[in-house]
C-alpha cells in the first residue's frame, strides 16, 4: 500500500473512537491510537493506566497488541490523537516497539483542536535496538 491511499481522516476517526475508552483515572489524559496494516485493516488502542504508574500501557502498544493477536505484523501508519490541545508524540518504549514492524512508519499525531503533525518513524527513532541472534 502506497501513501497515496492512506485515509487519513478514517485513521484519526479510529483513534478518537479507541480515545473514548481510556482508562485514565491518573492522568485525565484520554490517548488514542489507531494502527494501519499493509493489509488494510486497522486495529486501535487506548492507554491503560495503573495505580502502580509504570505499569501503564500507552495506547501505541495497545494498538500493536490488537494486531498481533489477530495474526498482523506489518504496519504501515498510525494516528495518534489525544484529549488535550497539544500534539502527543509517541513515547521511546513505542517507537521501539512499533520499529520493530515497520521500517519507516507513517506517524499522524493530532491534537484535540485538529492540529496535525506528521513523521516517519525512521526520523522519530534514528537508532533502533535490533536484536541480533547470531
Ligand atoms: N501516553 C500514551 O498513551 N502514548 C504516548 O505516546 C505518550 C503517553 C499516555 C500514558 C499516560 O496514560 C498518559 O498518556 C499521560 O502520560
Amino acid at each position: 500500500m502506497t501513501e497515496s491511499v492512506i485515509d487519513e481522516q478514517n485513521l484519526i476517526d479510529h483513534a478518537r473512537l479507541a480515545m473514548e475508552n481510556a482508562y485514565s483515572p491518573y492522568s485525565q489524559v484520554k490517548v488514542g491510537a489507531a494502527l494501519l496494516t499493509k493489509s488494510g485493516m486497522i486495529f486501535s488502542g487506548c492507554n491503560i493506566e495503573n495505580g502502580s504508574f509504570g505499569l501503564t500501557v500507552c495506547a501505541e502498544r495497545t494498538a500493536v497488541g490488537n494486531a498481533i493477536t489477530a495474526g498482523e505484523k506489518e504496519f504501515v501508519a498510525i494516528a495518534i490523537s489525544n484529549s488535550t490541545n497539544r500534539i502527543f508524540q509517541p513515547c521511546g518504549a513505542c517507537r521501539q516497539v512499533l520499529s520493530e514492524f515497520a521500517s519507516n512508519l507513517k506517524v499522524i499525531m493530532v491534537a484535540a483542536d485538529d492540529e496535525i503533525e506528521r513523521a516517519g518513524l525512521d526520523v522519530l527513532l534514528p537508532g533502533k535496538f535490533r536484536y541480533e541472534m547470531d
